[in-house]
């Protein structure tokens, strides 16, 4: 996924620009690039590689003008390199454009251009709609007419936005499908166009959210909304309760740092407003789900990518266990495919940090042309997800940054805890004792939380130990197996060693094979009615000279004898303890990539919400 960012207005627009698309460089980061309209003339600077090369570009040849647009590149089509870069010039320098998305008929509107005269610089995809542009631009001399025609003629899903030195005090924005969102901000004097709330934050938090086949003409003054039609739209202007500072890094040396240790804080965001401590009570208004349609549901969907994919798995034990609804969990890319058995007795949820995972969105859309309910918890105020669905738990974490996803992963776990109660009671099987004593369960966790992280375990040292490792696996069992795949996800995505999760049930049945003295083995073996289990498979692996780092429970001094490593942990009511067992495990990861030396705000070929369909950025 790629960021874009604009800005039109009396302030000059490079630095804010540059400034923007620092915070928006966790989408792609392999090449960047700006144009700024300069003595009425578009002036384009781009490079390969992270933003500071683009710095550095300018600093050599600066670029000075109040309207701009600014794009980071997470590559889908040609390789990165500078003339791959955006922004994308027309023919003759009058015209250009920056894009997030897939022109997925591309070739042969490219060999159309080409016949036409179109002299193409790029391999991109992109290119094809600023020549399109050009070409409607010499029939009308009407720029948002002319992107306007240009949109109707390319396929899949965009986020555009498009300048033009013929009408110099304007931007065009236009958003089709889902391919990461388009807002537009309103500030005082000038205005603001980007693909995600950070880039802008620091200038205003007044934004409107363009929805699919929606444009917006944007000048100094304001914005004007219409369909790709031409028919006006009025638009609702969000006001965003997050802040600046906390898009920011502080004191810590990564996002993903911070973002782990702000998860004692945002638990407890998470669960404010929703639970009526001293009454017992769970509020979960804004689902609107009444106590006929809960009885009703027959069964229940999670779909989800990724991290969220594995808070799913999780949610699955806690949603069964208390308000007994069979509950299915599926990736969005297999459920979006598969003709599943969904209707109107059907209750989809869909999780997503970001809220434009294009998979996740498509499973939605799957669910709702099948008749479901659909619910979804999301984080990203105002994103598709949210906007698509009949009712949405925002995850209250606060701005996400780090490509690896930490904070996200509990503050979902808790969403679905409040989601379970909430079902639970609606169905009539939570009476008000019990709920008081699993409400009770939730007030304690923000301080469970804030002990694991405050507590010594040394994971700097254990990193030491570990980071030359090339393979790991981890091995959890019942609601814990699932934190046994997120565990081996975080330390797959940031520091590249090839990391396993599994059910430790399953050890004999093959994975066993791989255990010898080199294997590091990550055992989540917290009390719980599997502990025995998991303490035989330790000795399993032992047996075979494998190192166990162990998961336990504070006080469990038996298990210290079994595993090379123990990592304690605070005893947790069962079904709240992924919550808690997780965070070791982030931070696990956390140190052996930073001993690794990796980028671990930015992994190679990753992006933080992939909004094209099943394509890794190459390499
Ligand atoms: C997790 O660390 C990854 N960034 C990735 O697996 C992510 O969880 C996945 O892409 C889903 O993103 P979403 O929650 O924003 O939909």
């Amino acid at each position: 996924m790629c960021g874009i960012v604009g800005y039109v207005g009396p302030r000059e627009a490079t630095p804010i620009i540059v400034e923007g698309l620092k915070r928006l460089e966790y989408r792609g980061y392999d090449s960047a690039g700006l144009a700024v309209i300069q003595d009425g003339r578009i002036e384009v600077r781009r490079d390969v590689g992270k933003l500071t090369n683009l710095e550095k570009v300018l600093a050599e040849s600066p670029v000075h003008g109040n309207i701009g647009i600014g794009h980071t590149r997470w590559a889908t089509h040609g390789a990165p390199c500078p003339r791959n870069a955006h922004p994308h010039v027309d023919c003759r320098g009058e015209v250009v454009i920056i894009h997030n998305g897939i022109v997925e008929n591309f070739l042969s509107l490219r060999k159309e251009l080409t016949g036409e005269g179109h002299r193409f610089t790029s391999e991109t995809d992109t290119e094809t709609i600023v020549h399109l542009v050009e070409k409607y631009l010499a029939e009308s001399s009407d720029l948002e007419e002319a992107v306007r025609r240009a949109l109707k003629r390319i396929k899949g899903a965009h986020a555009v936005v498009v300048m033009s030195s013929r009408e110099p005090d304007r931007l065009v924005a236009a958003r089709l499908g889902n391919a990461g969102g388009v807002v537009v901000g309103f500030g005082e004097g000038e205005m603001f166009v980007a693909s995600d709330m950070p880039a802008i934050l620091e200038h205003t938090r007044e934004m409107v959210f363009l929805e699919d086949r929606q444009m917006a003409v944007v000048t100094r003054e304001g914005a004007e909304f219409t369909t790709l039609d031409g028919q006006p739209v009025v638009k609702e202007v969000y006001t965003v309760p997050w802040d600046p500072v906390s898009a920011a890094k502080g004191e810590y040396k990564h996002f993903m740092q911070k973002e782990i240790y702000e998860q004692a804080r945002s638990i407890t965001d998470t669960i404010r407003g929703r639970v009526d401590f001293e009454a017992g009570r769970v509020c979960l208004d804004e689902i609107y789900i009444t106590p006929d349609e809960a009885k009703a549901f027959e069964r229940m969907f999670i779909v989800a990518c990724g991290t969220s994919a594995y808070a799913a798995l999780v949610g699955k034990f806690i949603i069964e266990a208390l308000a007994r609804i069979p509950v299915e969990v599926d990736y969005g890319s297999e459920f979006r495919y598969r003709d599943p058995l969904v209707n109107e007795r059907t209750l989809v949820l869909a999780i997503s940090q970001s809220g434009e995972t294009v998979d996740t969105l498509a499973a939605m859309e799957e669910a709702r042309r099948k008749g479901a309910k659909l619910l979804s918890i999301v984080n990203v105020i105002g994103s598709q997800a949210a906007r698509m669905s009949d009712g949405v738990i925002y995850m209250q974490a606060g701005p996400e940054i780090g490509v690896a996803s930490t904070k996200a992963f509990t503050a979902s776990l808790v969403d679905q805890y409040l989601l379970a109660l909430h079902l639970g009671k609606l169905r009539g099987l939570i009476d008000a004792a019990r709920m008081k004593e699993l409400v009770e369960d939730l007030a304690g966790l923000p301080n469970l939380v804030g002990q694991v992280l405050g507590d010594s375990n040394n994971y700097e040292a254990l990193a030491a130990e570990y980071f030359k490792r090339e393979n790991f696996l981890y091995l959890g069992r019942g609601i814990n197996y699932p934190v046994a795949l997120e565990g081996a996800l975080k330390l797959k995505e940031i520091s590249y060693i090839h990391a396993e999760g599994y059910p430790a049930g399953e050890m004999k049945h093959g994975p066993i094979a791989l255990i010898d003295e080199n294997m590091p083995v990550v055992a989540i073996a917290t009390r719980d009615r599997v502990y025995e289990k998991m303490v035989s498979q330790i000795e399993q692996v032992k047996a075979r000279d494998g190192l166990v780092i162990a998961l336990a429970t504070e006080g469990d001094d038996a298990i210290a004898d079994k595993a090379d490593h123990v990592i304690y942990v605070p005893p947790t009511p069962p079904l709240l303890s992924p919550v808690v067992n997780v965070v070791p495990l982030q931070l696990l990861a956390y140190f052996i990539a930073v001993r690794r030396g990796c980028d671990v705000d930015q992994p190679r070929n990753l992006a933080k919400s992939v909004t094209v369909e099943g394509r890794g950025a190459p390499p």
